[in-house]
């Protein structure tokens, strides 16, 4: 499987958002990732649907939809509807999972189970057979540029094994040039940067950095 790199918007200048999307776009960005935050379920607050309509007209970059809020069902529909390829919801805020998973296929697009460091994976065992994703989160979840956490490599490595080849295992949080040969190793297959691509001048050398990593890590 080719491994997918996903600049994390939280990290750009949004002043200046339209250049910032354009110049991932131009540097081979295969997702960009929306951080969806409610001030409630994390302790920040960002955008909803329609600033993620307005984005969507200006990329053609799919996009990837992580919603850090306490009620994620309202919103599944209105972000369907204003483009996203695909979106995660916290296992630890969705007590009716398997609802909440089907109600995002519903929508046409791929669901996704986001899963914080401290949660236990056997909390979403049972339910990757409704999933296109996981998103494992290697930082607690809110901001932007915090430290991975080192423990998070063991975690993706059983997430691998007992998921089998297919799943796509997308890590998001202080991922880097320096932990992604690991990561990719371990089995994610999707790298989420934000710090990592926006935090640098020149974003198309970052993420061909994180490529090369990615590819190291892949030979393993
Ligand atoms: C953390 C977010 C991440 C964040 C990653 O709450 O889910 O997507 O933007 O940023 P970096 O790569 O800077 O840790
Ligand atoms: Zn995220």
């Amino acid at each position: 499987m080719n491994v997918r790199i996903a600049p994390s918007l939280l990290a750009a200048d949004f002043s200046r958002i339209a250049q910032e999307i354009q110049d991932v776009e131009k540097a081979g960005a295969d997702l960009l990732h929306l951080d969806i935050m409610d001030g409630h379920f994390v302790p920040n607050l960002t955008f909803g649907p329609p600033v993620v309509r307005s984005l969507a007209r200006d990329t053609r970059i799919p996009l990837d939809a992580h919603l850090m809020v306490t009620d994620p069902d309202p919103l599944i529909p209105a972000l369907a509807a204003a483009g996203v390829a695909r979106i995660a919801v916290h296992v630890e805020a969705c007590p009716h999972l398997h609802r909440t998973l089907q109600s995002i296929g519903d929508s046409g697009i791929e669901a996704g189970i986001a899963v914080n460091p401290a949660s236990a994976l056997s909390l979403i065992e049972d339910a990757l057979p409704w999933s296109s994703f996981v998103l494992v989160l290697s930082v607690n979840p809110g901001f932007g540029g915090q430290d991975f956490i080192p423990e998070s490599v063991e975690r993706i490595r059983r997430l691998r094994r007992m998921a089998g080849d297919s799943l796509d295992i997308s890590v998001d949080g202080g991922v880097c040039r320096d932990n992604a040969a690991d990561l990719v190793g371990a089995g994610a297959t999707t790298l989420i940067a934000g710090s990592e691509i926006f935090g640098a001048a020149d974003r198309a050398r970052s993420i061909a950095v994180l490529r090369q990593s990615a590819d190291h890590g892949e030979s393993r």
